[in-house]
């Protein structure tokens, strides 16, 4: 377990999967019945974007740094969660998706969290202890489905969000998809993955299209040409169960956000690998 997201936090794959995190959210809480979250693979939930991670890499500047003072009215709720970390105008701190989650759910909802790395698991602890809505386990992400479904509360929203570290995490990714199905077959799953190595991701689709899924809406987004393997060149997320009105919100922020996150290129892509 190499990977550690205080080096990403923030970068353009961060600002699609917070942006649409906060989206689903919202559109949920149209409804006063509670919600419940969880996230497979968690990270430490907050970061500072002025730590000796964030500044080896400088990924944020080319993320939400690029978003930030920006008044594009879909991106509202997103960018107070993240101000409300931050003194004044300055961006310095960055919230990973618990702390982005517990900011905009209310006292009815709850969150499971869940991470593997031991250090990064007693940081999310500390960061999250002040919250009695928040219960964070330190385990094997890929048995978060088994092991907590169903929820107590009826709607869930879930992030699987591994770090491909492994070769196989796409399928992994199904396979957890396909548990949490079994167990609650209008849960909202969000399956993330970075665009980099294109024949590996026709075979991801492939397989999703074959899940037992009633309904998948891929989104992605893309700062180079997806012609290199090697590099990040973009990355995505299939949504299963996608609140009504999201698809619509995607269309009107989507040509925005690759305009203005593009770096070589920018481009973006929207459709169902499974309609409704
Ligand atoms: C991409 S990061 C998560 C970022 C976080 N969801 C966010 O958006 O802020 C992936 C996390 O998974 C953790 N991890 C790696 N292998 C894991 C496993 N097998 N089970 C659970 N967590 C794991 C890593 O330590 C890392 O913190």
């Amino acid at each position: 377990m190499n990977y550690r997201h205080a080096y990403h936090a923030g970068n353009h794959a961060d600002v699609l999967k917070h942006w649409l995190l906060t989206r689903c959210i919202a559109l949920m809480q149209k409804k006063s019945a509670p919600i419940a979250y969880i996230d497979t693979h968690a990270g430490i939930g907050l970061y500072d974007l002025q730590g000796e991670e964030a500044l080896k890499t400088d990924e944020w500047r080319e993320g939400i740094a690029r978003l930030w003072g920006s008044d594009q009215p879909l991106l509202v709720d997103y960018l107070h969660a993240v101000s409300e970390l931050n003194d004044d105008d300055e961006l310095r701190y960055y919230p990973g998706s618990p702390e982005l989650v517990r900011c905009l759910t209310r006292s009815q909802d709850h969150l499971y969290l869940n991470e593997k790395h031991p250090t990064d698991g007693q940081l999310l602890k500390e960061n999250m202890r002040i919250d009695l809505r928040v219960t964070v386990h330190l385990g094997e992400g890929w048995h978060v489905p088994r092991a907590l479904l169903p929820t107590a509360e009826k709607r869930l929203l879930m992030l699987i969000d591994p770090p491909f570290e492994e070769g196989d995490d796409l399928q992994s990714c199904v396979r957890a998809l396909e548990e949490s199905l079994a167990r609650m077959r209008q849960a909202i799953v969000c399956l993330w993955y970075p665009v980099k190595d294109v024949a590996q991701l026709r075979r991801f689709y492939q397989q999703l299209q074959k899940s037992s899924a009633p309904s998948l809406l891929r989104v992605e987004l893309y700062v180079h040409k997806p012609d290199d393997a090697t590099r990040l060149n973009g990355s995505g997320m299939v949504i299963c169960n996608p609140p009504w009105g999201l698809e619509d919100e995607l269309r009107q922020l989507l040509p925005w956000l690759a305009e203005t996150l593009q770096q070589s290129a920018g481009g973006w892509r929207l459709d169902w690998l499974i309609a409704d």
